[in-house]
């Protein structure tokens, strides 16, 4: 597939315009100075009062990888259920991690860094897809993690090998797979959402 190589200049709004959840993947490593850079983005994200109450955890070895991939639940709304083929499976995660569930921004917290991480990510050209669908308990034990530690969720990371789409909701917020399989995204549109002065 041909893959869209972003400028190295791409400005911040043009990543976020950008970037798509990809789920099928290049089976090429990623360097750990990149995933160590987009934890590096995750450390400076926005936090309330500054208790910067998250912790991020590199996964990039094979057999861990491997038992992560079995743990999550991908794309509910592709029917019948579906998930990355063997060849196409992520490549690195970061798992996001919580000191302090007691703080109630806290999930405030896991979205803006986990948006930090994701952007980070596409403007390397390397693709991602936040999951919450995750048996956390598991990742917990596998990990090791000591229990001062609450797993929130995961993101998955590789080189793209898939073609994501946006498109004008209009009836349902299903993403779905085209006969080529191009994945589409329905996004409401902009006059939808946007109140200028008034109703
Ligand atoms: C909090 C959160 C949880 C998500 N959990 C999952 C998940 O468990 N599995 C999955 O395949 N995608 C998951 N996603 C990805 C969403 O399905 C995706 O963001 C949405 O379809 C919009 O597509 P886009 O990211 O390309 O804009 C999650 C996204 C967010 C923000």
């Amino acid at each position: 597939m041909s893959e869209k190589i972003n400028s190295p200049s791409m400005s911040v709004y043009e990543t976020i315009l950008s970037r798509r959840s990809i789920r099928r993947f290049q089976q090429k490593p990623i360097n750990i100075e990149l995933l160590r850079k987009f934890v590096n983005a995750a450390r400076v994200a926005p936090s309330a009062a500054n208790l910067q109450p998250l912790e991020f955890f590199i996964v990039t070895e094979k057999d861990m990888c491997s038992k992560i991939f079995e743990t999550i639940g991908w794309a509910g709304y592709i029917k019948p259920a579906w998930k990355p083929d063997k060849n196409e499976r992520p490549t690195a995660y970061i798992v996001i991690l919580v000191k302090d569930i007691t703080n109630k921004y806290y999930l405030r917290d896991v979205g803006l860094a986990s948006e930090n991480i994701v952007l980070a990510a596409e403007e390397e050209h390397i693709g991602s897809c936040i999951l919450c669908k995750i048996e956390k308990n598991k990742i917990q034990e596998m990990l090791k993690i000591p229990d001062t530690l609450h797993v929130d969720s995961l993101i998955a990371l590789g080189y793209k090998a898939e073609q994501v789409v946006v498109e004008d909701f209009k009836d349902s917020v299903k993403y779905w797979r085209d006969k080529n399989e191009v994945l589409h995204v329905p996004k409401r549109k902009l006059k939808d959402i946007i109140y200028v002065n008034e109703f």
